[in-house]
């Protein structure tokens, strides 16, 4: 399929988002209004954007680290929208983008990991109304920030469809898809150590067991762990698990849980891969500069470290989320990005429109949005 026929199939396919287009053109509620976005951008966030635009706003937008879609960049600014760099996996060239955006002196912000928002506290202008912030980590990082945001930041993670919808049920799917389209690996019979076992984490640690692999889990919280239990996986502290993974999937939003220290564990020829929102749970860096290691890119967009010890272990995506990367990469399935997408547009239409205020700065989405979302898609499946 070639990227234009993608780009097509995926916008025919966000169904929600479809209905939710055609009624903006007619309600126009971002008329004069400028949205600046910083959220991955591949096939799906075309579907978001366009219907932003339909409703009326001038969308300047940029990526994630290491997650951008040239065609998509491309097919964006074909159809008006300011798109600042490409794709990048440095902090500091992402900063300037994330500056470009602010330079623009949005209405809205639309946020992926909270960067946007904290970046404006450090700079700020007149006229910012409020926003959305996608993920889990972004709202770890804007919780702090309540006071001084003072504004309506309406967290997408935070509704129970976001959460079960993608990142427990899509999440798993696109991270055994990548893993097999990465490395073209058997899943049977592999031990695969799951670090992290919130939303996302159960469904990584499901859909592994489902393909067959002996899954381990490891979480800092007794209470997820004895929960991981429950649902019949084996439990073990990080260390002890390493020792005989084949593959191991940090997933935790918790900061770094594999350096230098952990790899010395780990069997020759196994593979690392991150699904977690920073690069930072497996410190790819630290690994690399080991004493006597060497690195070399084996496969696209993978990694294999030799240890001193004569051990090789691979790394897929440079640490980055893993399910966004590589050659091909999809991504999380459609109608999962279609759900949580109609609540972005949906949550950006009620702070554009002031139906929230500054009473709601960092908080779940809306029942009624959920509500209205879960009755529409349930439509589409009972048409
Ligand atoms: N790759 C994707 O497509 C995608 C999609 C959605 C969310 N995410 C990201 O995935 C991460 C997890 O999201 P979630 O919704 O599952 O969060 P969550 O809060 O539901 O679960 C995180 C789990 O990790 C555990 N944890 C935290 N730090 C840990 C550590 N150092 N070691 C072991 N366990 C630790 C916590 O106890 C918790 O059980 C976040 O960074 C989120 O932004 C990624």
């Amino acid at each position: 399929m070639t990227d234009t026929a993608r780009l097509a199939w995926v916008d025919g396919e966000c169904r929600l988002l479809g209905g939710i287009r055609a009624e903006f053109a007619q309600t126009r509620p971002f008329d004069g209004m400028a949205i600046g976005s910083a959220i991955h951008l591949e096939p799906k966030t075309a579907a978001l954007v366009r219907t932003l635009q339909a409703g009326g706003a001038d969308v300047i937008a940029t990526g994630n680290l290491n997650s951008t879609q040239p065609a998509t960049v491309e097919y964006l600014r074909a159809r008006g929208v300011r798109v600042i760099g490409g794709v990048t996996r440095d902090r500091a060239e992402r900063a300037r983008h994330l500056d470009s955006i602010l330079d623009a002196k949005p209405d809205l912000l639309l946020d992926n990991g909270g960067d946007l928002f904290l970046r404006y506290l450090q700079r700020p202008y007149d006229g910012l109304i409020g926003g959305t912030e996608e993920t889990t980590s972004g709202r770890q990082v804007l919780e702090p920030h309540r006071a001084e945001l003072n504004m309506p930041v309406l967290v997408i993670n935070d509704s129970p469809i976001k959460s079960f919808g993608e990142n427990e049920h899509a999440v798993g799917q696109s991270c055994l898809e990548s893993y097999m389209r990465f490395t073209n690996r058997i899943t049977n019979g592999e031990r695969v150590v799951v670090v992290g076992y919130g939303w996302c984490g159960r469904g990584v640690a499901r859909n592994f067991r489902n393909a067959n692999c002996q899954v381990t889990v490891v979480d800092a919280d007794p209470v997820a762990c004895l929960r991981a239990v429950f649902d019949g996986y084996r439990t073990a502290p990080l260390r002890q698990a390493l020792g005989d993974a084949d593959l191991v999937i940090t997933v935790t939003g918790g900061g770094k849980s594999i350096g230098a220290a952990e790899v010395e564990l780990l069997r020759d020829g196994a593979i690392l891969a991150n699904a977690g929102h920073e690069p930072d749970e497996i410190d790819v860096s630290e690994i690399e500069s080991v004493p006597g290691a060497t690195a070399a890119t084996t496969l696209p967009d993978v990694r294999s470290i030799t240890l001193p010890s004569g051990r090789t272990i691979h790394v897929l995506g440079a640490g980055h989320m893993f399910n966004l990367a590589g050659p091909g990469a999809l991504g999380n399935s459609i109608q999962s990005m279609d759900l949580g997408f109609s609540m972005q547009a949906r949550c950006l239409e009620w702070v554009a429109t002031g139906r929230v205020d500054a009473r709601s700065c960092v908080v779940p989405v809306p029942r009624e949005i959920d509500v209205e979302i879960a009755l529409s898609y349930l439509a589409l499946k009972r048409a």
